[in-house]
């Protein structure tokens, strides 16, 4: 029997401004899965701003019925976020109505579907004031770097390496990686996560899934600005799979991501708490927390609220120090970043406005 884990997010109102989700669009989500016929089990939780909705059932990935609910759940949420006047209601329902999938109309999809294991050990990870890229250095370091993760040199069942799934998101193409032969090519894509994201890793041999992302930018599909495409990345753990804690340990260093203010600047990816997942500062640092959960039988035994944990304290110091220095750039890159990166920007009206200042050099 096949169980399928989906993740589905969206920011459909923020309180206080982007910062954090209102307990009433949380209360309004538990209700509405509550309800539902449909799930095995289900888990509603937030990171900043973003409602998640974490759900297993039997109907397969990108199942209608599914994306279905999630999409009326987030309907219903925004019913409570617009009569609450929070900011930016209904902000990720970029259609008018729902057309058999969600993907490609706002809210972020990251979904896996395997044969529950003997223990089936699972970590949700879910950012907010990032992209989807953000994932492609956690990814790399679990799946493909032995400094990371021990058990790719003594574990026999992980020595064999990993396939990694990367999707081009301008050209809307897709290619795989064969690790560790193909680190060095698949590194030029991966290294640059404003394009290139790592969707899925296989294991190697089974080709059992091991982690998938939600890839959409939500920038792209509106054409306009319309908030970031905050990710989620689900990870399988244990038993040929990274153990947990090499799950955990890419986040001891925050690494640098694109996000925070106005989706248009360079910061730190801090590991929080579910309650302290809330960016305030220059509306960040961008977040990240990670909920582990026991399947059994399609049921979530949890959460584990990982970064909870005394032992990434340091690492939030370090976001904070990071955060402090790069802050002192204020307007220059590459705290803000590169002109084509930027969600929010003036440089048509002003170059416009300019244009007869600007003389030719000869
Ligand atoms: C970034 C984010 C916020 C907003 C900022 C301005 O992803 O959500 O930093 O971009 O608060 O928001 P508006 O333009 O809605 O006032
Ligand atoms: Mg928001
Ligand atoms: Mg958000």
């Amino acid at each position: 029997k096949k169980i399928t884990l989906s993740v589905i997010k969206a920011d459909i109102g923020g309180f206080v401004g982007h910062s954090n989700v209102h307990p009433e669009c949380l209360e309004t989500a538990g209700g509405i899965l509550a309800g539902s016929p449909l799930l095995i089990d289900y888990h509603v939780t937030h990171v900043g701003d973003d409602i998640n909705l974490i759900m297993t059932h039997e109907l397969g990935k990108n199942s209608g019925e599914i994306h279905e609910l999630a999409w009326n759940t987030f309907l219903s949420c925004t019913a409570v976020a617009k009569k609450l006047k929070l900011y930016g209601a209904g902000q990720d329902l970029l259609a008018d109505s729902f057309s058999g999938n969600v993907k490609g109309m706002g809210p972020g999809v990251a979904e896996m579907e395997f044969e529950e294991r003997t223990s089936e050990p699972v970590i949700v990870y879910m950012a907010d004031k990032t992209e989807p890229g953000a994932w492609n250095y956690p990814i790399y370091k679990m799946f493909a770097d032995p400094f990371n993760t021990i058990g790719l040199i003594i574990d026999p069942k992980m020595h064999g390496g990993f396939l990694f799934e990367v999707r081009d998101l301008i050209d809307n193409k897709k290619v795989t990686f064969s690790c560790p032969e193909e680190i060095y090519d698949m590194l030029v894509f991966i290294g640059a996560p404003g394009r290139y994201c790592i969707k899925s890793v296989y294991q190697k041999g089974t080709n059992e899934i091991a982690a998938t992302s939600s890839t959409q930018r939500l920038n792209l599909m509106a054409g306009r600005y319309v908030g970031k495409d905050d990710p989620v990345l689900i990870v399988r753990c244990q038993s040929g799979f990274p153990a947990v804690g090499e799950a955990l340990e890419p986040f001891a260093n925050p690494h640098m991501v694109s996000g925070w203010m106005r989706g248009s600047h360079s910061g730190p990816l801090m590991p929080v708490s579910v309650n302290t997942s809330s960016p305030t500062r220059f509306d960040g640092p961008p977040r990240v927390v990670a909920l582990g959960f026991q399947l059994a039988d399609g049921k979530l035994h949890g959460p584990q609220d990982f970064f909870a944990d005394v032992s990434y304290d340091l690492a939030r110091q370090k976001a904070n120090e990071i955060a402090n220095y790069i802050r002192s750039m204020g307007p220059f890159e590459p705290h803000r970043l590169h002109l084509d990166e930027m969600e929010y920007t003036t440089m048509p009206d002003v170059s416009k406005r300019l244009k007869d200042r600007f003389e030719k050099v000869e």
